[in-house]
């Protein structure tokens, strides 16, 4: 059962913020990079932080996978298509790509500047764009591949007082950038669909919104966060991972254009009381 035999999977943002190589808590990327790999897949893992990918590389080797990592500016078009050519040439094909690059900014129109604006759109979307424009021809000449992009219930839901408006609104884009690529390579046998995740137990929480939301107050970052889902707790990377593996496997064959929102049933509630 999803097995990843004999595939390659590109991941981008395969490394994690921190890079402690004891880390408990991971990023979403590394999580889905080292279970891909155990379910067979060899990995390219990319990152603006070669020294990130190489933590989740030595992850891989020391269950005895396989990774390649490189460092990539998602949002730089030579880079890409530098790193899918190497990955091609490394591996002779690519059957899984992961989007995984993206963050957020905060502010809304009025407070966020038309710089931060302009690098939320590529941080996001451009990322994605960028790597199926040169991974897709690749995907259509072996006549199949699959294609998972990370969105945000930030796309779905708002919070009030705190607006993340060009990350709300990139993180819905993905959605529609998927379904639109979906239909468009349909017929080649290419699938792309998108996993949506929620509140989230990640590195990221650790590392950043402690400092940026929560005045260092770790702890009570992670209670406020745990409350706010309907489980009572957040989910954390390996979520994320399971969604993404089972979305790249051939089991998942007939799904293609679909979501899958792994928030611990965060969009369903109203979030009034
Ligand atoms: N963490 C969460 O709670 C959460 C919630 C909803 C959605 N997401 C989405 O999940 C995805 C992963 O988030 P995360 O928090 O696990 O990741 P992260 O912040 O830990 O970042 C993963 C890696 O991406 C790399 N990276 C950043 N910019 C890059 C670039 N331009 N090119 C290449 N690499 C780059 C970083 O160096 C980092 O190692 C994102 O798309 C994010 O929007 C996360």
């Amino acid at each position: 059962m999803l097995s990843l035999e004999n595939k390659v999977a590109f991941i981008s943002g395969a490394g994690s913020v921190g890079d402690d190589p004891d880390a408990k808590v991971w990023g979403n990327g590394k999580a889905t990079a080292v279970l891909l790999a155990r379910q067979g897949a060899r990995i390219y893992g990319v990152d603006l932080r070669k020294e990130a990918a190489d933590v989740t590389k030595a992850l891989i080797e020391k269950e005895g996978g396989t990774c390649l990592t490189r460092g990539v500016d998602m949002t730089k078009a030579n880079e890409v298509k530098a790193a899918v050519d190497d990955c091609v040439k490394q591996f002779g094909r690519i059957d899984i790509l992961v989007n995984n690059v993206g963050g957020s900014a905060p502010g809304d129109a009025v407070a966020m500047s038309e710089e931060v604006w302009d690098r939320q759109i590529d941080h996001n979307l451009k990322t994605a764009f960028l790597s199926c424009k040169y991974v897709l021809p690749v995907m259509e000449k072996q006549g199949t591949g699959a294609i998972v992009n990370l969105a945000s219930v930030a796309g779905l839901r708002m919070t009030p007082g705190r607006a993340h408006v060009a990350y709300s609104t990139t993180k819905l884009g993905i959605l529609a950038f998927s379904k639109s690529t979906a239909i468009s390579y349909a017929k080649k046998g290419i699938r792309c669909n998108t996993v949506i995740p929620g509140l989230m137990h990640t590195a990221l929480v650790e590392h950043r919104l402690a400092k940026t939301i929560a005045a260092n107050d770790l702890q009570g970052l992670i209670d406020k966060r745990n409350a706010q889902c309907p489980t009572g707790k957040m989910g954390d990377a390996w979520d994320i991972a399971h969604a993404v593996l089972f979305l790249a496997s051939d089991e998942a064959r007939y799904i293609t254009a679909a979501e899958i929102v792994v928030d611990g049933g965060l969009t369903a509630t109203t979030g009034l009381g």
